[in-house]
């Protein structure tokens, strides 16, 4: 996504200015051609030849150059996108009122690119109303915001306030390019496991990190889908992955089956509860009363409702097997899916939590592609892949089973 696109990196005047060095780095490797502008105050902390030896150009500081009449604009129209980090809390306020008084304000206003804002700063200045209702209004202009974190500042303090992490912020600047070959289309992913109330403070759940889903959701992220992520676990942050979190089977349902409805590929990761409690109890069980009698019924069978659904989204789901995927076989001809993605959630490798899976791909005729162990991010990639050839009429047989 980043490869041969045309990136501006505005830095401002804050300690976590050193980081925009290895964020110029990361998205030189990534194939983007970066261009640097920086304030004053920001070559107080990180030296603008260093910023040159890495991006190849040296960077714009003042408004009024010999060479260039007006380097801002130059720099404005010659981005694909638009990316300040560190954007103190100077810099946010200035953006928020159009105030264009140094060379990263000035080529921020005079672009009409998409803006990616790094905030950093410390904890107070971040939460004095005055930048909250800055934050605001900028992400009703339009800009995208990515962090702050939570951790180590300047001066030894901890807090919220710091630098979100490099990678994230290139992540977030892939995520606002145009462009992708999933571009225009909508994807619709669950993750992680249902939690079924018993009382207010106990469920029965499992044991889904909904790591497999967001990777899955990243992935189509960053081929440019409009991701619609439905999930009861901690989400990632990407600009296209709008996040719906839920907790039990019923809210999952309720919320895939709307978004559902301008679909255009969906697929179910999430380990969804197939029994929830009847009759949850209103206030918290008492050891004395002795073990309780807990009535189990039905939750909505979701990828059902998406099978039956009159005009529906291509249809992947997966199935978690213990000990054999044998049983997967027979789940993908009834479930009506376009593909199953089946687990062994005991082997080696594909726990769930774990960083890794060996799936085996279940088309509806039962044929299977077995895939070898690799992370959910690679499993994510080819799975896409594999979508797309199917989608497209493609190959839509494996090795018989
Ligand atoms: O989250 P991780 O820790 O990364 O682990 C990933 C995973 C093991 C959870 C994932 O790879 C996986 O296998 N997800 C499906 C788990 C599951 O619920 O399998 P199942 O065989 O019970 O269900 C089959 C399919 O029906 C699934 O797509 C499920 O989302 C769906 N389902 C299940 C019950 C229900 N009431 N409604 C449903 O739609």
């Amino acid at each position: 996504m980043l490869a041969g696109r045309r990136i501006v990196l505005g830095i401002t005047g804050g300690v976590a200015a050193y980081k925009a060095a290895y964020l110029a780095r990361r998205l030189v490797e990534h194939g983007a051609q970066v261009r640097v502008v920086m304030t004053r105050s920001a070559t107080r902390f990180v030296g603008a030849q260093t910023l040159a030896a890495i991006t190849g150009s040296h960077p714009v500081v003042e408004l009024f150059d010999d060479d260039d009449v007006s380097p801002h604009t130059t720099l404005a129209r010659w981005a694909d996108s638009i990316v300040v980090a560190p954007a103190t809390a100077a810099t946010l306020s200035r953006l928020a009122t159009g105030l264009s008084d140094d060379a990263v304000s000035a080529t921020v206003l005079a672009s009409t690119s998409p803006v990616v804002l790094a905030p950093a700063m410390h904890t107070e200045m971040w939460e004095q109303p005055a930048t909250q209702r800055n934050i605001a209004t900028l992400i009703a202009d339009g800009y995208t915001i990515v962090g702050p974190d939570v951790g180590a500042l300047a001066g030894g303090d901890e807090g919220v306030g710091r630098l979100a992490d490099p990678d994230e912020i290139a992540e977030s600047v892939a995520g606002v390019l145009p462009g992708g070959e999933l571009s225009g289309q909508r994807v619709l992913v669950t993750a992680g496991g249902t939690r079924e109330p018993i009382d207010p403070v106990r469920f029965i759940g499992n044991r889904s990190s909904g790591k497999m889903g967001n990777a899955i959701a990243v992935a189509s992220a960053r081929r440019g889908a409009a991701v619609t992520l439905v999930t009861t676990a901690p989400a990632p942050r990407h600009p296209r992955v709008e996040v719906i979190a839920v907790e039990t089977a019923r809210e999952m349902a309720d919320a895939v089956w709307k978004a559902a409805e301008d679909a255009d590929i969906a697929l179910m990761a999430a380990a969804v509860a197939d029994f929830a409690p009847e009759h949850p109890e209103a206030t918290k069980l008492r050891r004395a009363a002795g073990p309780p009698q807990v009535v189990l019924g039905p939750t909505p069978d979701i990828l059902g409702g998406l099978a039956a659904m009159e005009k529906r989204p291509f249809l992947v789901g997966f199935a978690a097997e213990t000990g054999s995927i044998e049983a997967a076989i027979d789940k993908a001809r009834e479930k009506g899916v376009d593909l199953l993605v089946a687990n062994d959630v005991t082997a080696l490798g594909s726990e769930f939590g774990s960083d890794t899976n060996e799936v085996v791909i279940v088309l509806p005729d039962g044929s299977t592609e077995p895939w070898e162990l690799m992370t959910k991010s690679e499993v994510a990639e080819r799975l896409l892949d594999r979508i797309e050839v199917l989608r497209s009429g493609g190959d839509t047989g494996g090795a018989p089973s």
